[in-house]
């Protein structure tokens, strides 16, 4: 066992080992673009989907099943440990999550729940087990949780946000409640993560999604003790990936959070954030999901120019730079792989020895 689980390209990248080819897996691959996936969101609402064990994983197993993709990612959503803190959560047609009594005084942080992720959310728990199960060791799974700021922005905000405006009124105006608020999910992640690596997962993505609208000073101050604190927290047996998108200028004080792979989106250059981030970490990244809605020869060009970036270096695991896009042709998806799994296995050292 411990010989197989040594090979898997995915986790030798996250532990910077040369691997035979460059790993690949994509945000969103259980979704959308996907007619199984489709078919199945014609019976069931996403929120069944994520809460019935069964169907969790097998739409996590759908790209596994129809994709070469190097590790499986488990279906379910950054947002759903926030309902037994005590949040009413609901997933409305065409507008995304929606939070119904958004948080924004003080009596109503202190009311959150700690959760007790075995209990509370036992059904992600037995997802997880279902799809280890099922995958025979094949490819890692991952788990994952949103990262503190990207939390408290939906608890806050009550959704999707584009300026930000009462996070960071919060933020900015009331310190002691913003750490109260900052602690807690804290320290809900720490309790939620750790079961998911009891249960089986065997690497961890912490999505900051939106932190990007911040300035360097202000993540520093309001957001890397939290991201830290979660990472710490988190058990050491399998390695954590870092994301955020808009990051560019962030990245530095991200390493300084932690994680042992940076995931980073298309608007930076991967081999220059890479190098600024220093090579004592792995990257994870970066191709615009946009590019997939393009002809596979644009799609090859661009693989060429983000592998050419990295220049042979163990340590990197290929992804878009966000989720993939739900109108994304499925067999682009595949010549996404194919050629990232190619042109990778010919890396240019090999090239010259040839
Ligand atoms: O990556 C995977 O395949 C695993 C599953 C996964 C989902 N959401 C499923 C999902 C993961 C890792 C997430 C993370 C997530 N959820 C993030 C962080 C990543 C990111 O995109 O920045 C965020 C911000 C959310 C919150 C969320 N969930 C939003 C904003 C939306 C609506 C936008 C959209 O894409 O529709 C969701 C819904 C959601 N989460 C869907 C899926 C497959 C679509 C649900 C559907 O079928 O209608």
């Amino acid at each position: 066992m411990e010989e197989t689980k040594k090979e898997y390209p995915f986790l030798m990248a996250c532990r910077r080992q040369p691997a035979r080819y460059t790993p690949i897996w994509m945000m969103r691959q259980a979704g959308r673009y996907m007619r199984e996936y489709r078919a199945l969101r014609k019976k069931f609402s996403f929120l069944e989907m994520c809460k019935n064990p069964e169907l969790a994983a097998e739409v996590t197993l759908l790209p596994v099943q129809r994709l070469r993709v190097d590790a499986a990612i488990i279906f379910s959503d950054i947002l759903l440990p926030l309902e037994p803190m005590g949040i009413e959560l609901e997933f409305a047609k065409h507008e995304g999550p929606v939070i119904h009594h958004p948080i924004r005084e003080v009596n109503q942080i202190d009311a959150l729940r700690i959760i007790e992720p075995e209990e509370d959310l036992s059904f992600l728990m037995k997802a997880i087990r279902i799809v280890c199960r099922e995958l025979e060791g094949k490819i890692p799974l991952i788990g994952f949780s949103g990262a503190p700021f990207t939390l408290a922005s939906y608890i806050i905000e009550g959704g999707h946000s584009k300026n930000y405006i009462l996070t960071k009124g919060l933020m900015y105006q009331n310190h002691s409640a913003w750490d109260g608020l900052m602690s807690k999910i804290s320290e809900v992640l720490i309790r939620y993560l750790n079961a998911q690596i009891r249960s089986g997962v065997q690497a961890l993505q912490l999505f900051d999604s939106w932190v990007g609208c911040l300035g360097p000073k202000d993540y520093e101050e309001y957001v890397l003790p939290y991201s830290k604190k979660v990472i710490d927290g988190v058990d050491k047996t399998v390695p954590l990936i870092h994301f955020a998108t808009s990051s560019s200028t962030l990245l530095e004080r991200m390493k300084q959070a932690g994680g042992d792979v940076i995931g980073v989106d298309w608007r930076v250059d991967l081999g220059e954030a890479w190098k600024r981030l220093g090579y004592d970490v792995a990257i994870q990244g970066n191709l615009d999901p946009v590019i997939l809605l393009g002809p596979p020869d644009l799609i090859e060009k661009e693989v060429k120019r983000i592998l050419d970036g990295v220049e042979g270096r163990p340590g990197h695991i290929f992804n878009l730079g966000h989720g993939i896009l739900p109108n994304t042709p499925f067999d682009h998806v595949t010549a996404l792989i194919e050629a990232v799994h190619q042109y990778s296995s010919k890396s240019p050292r090999k090239k010259e020895e040839g």
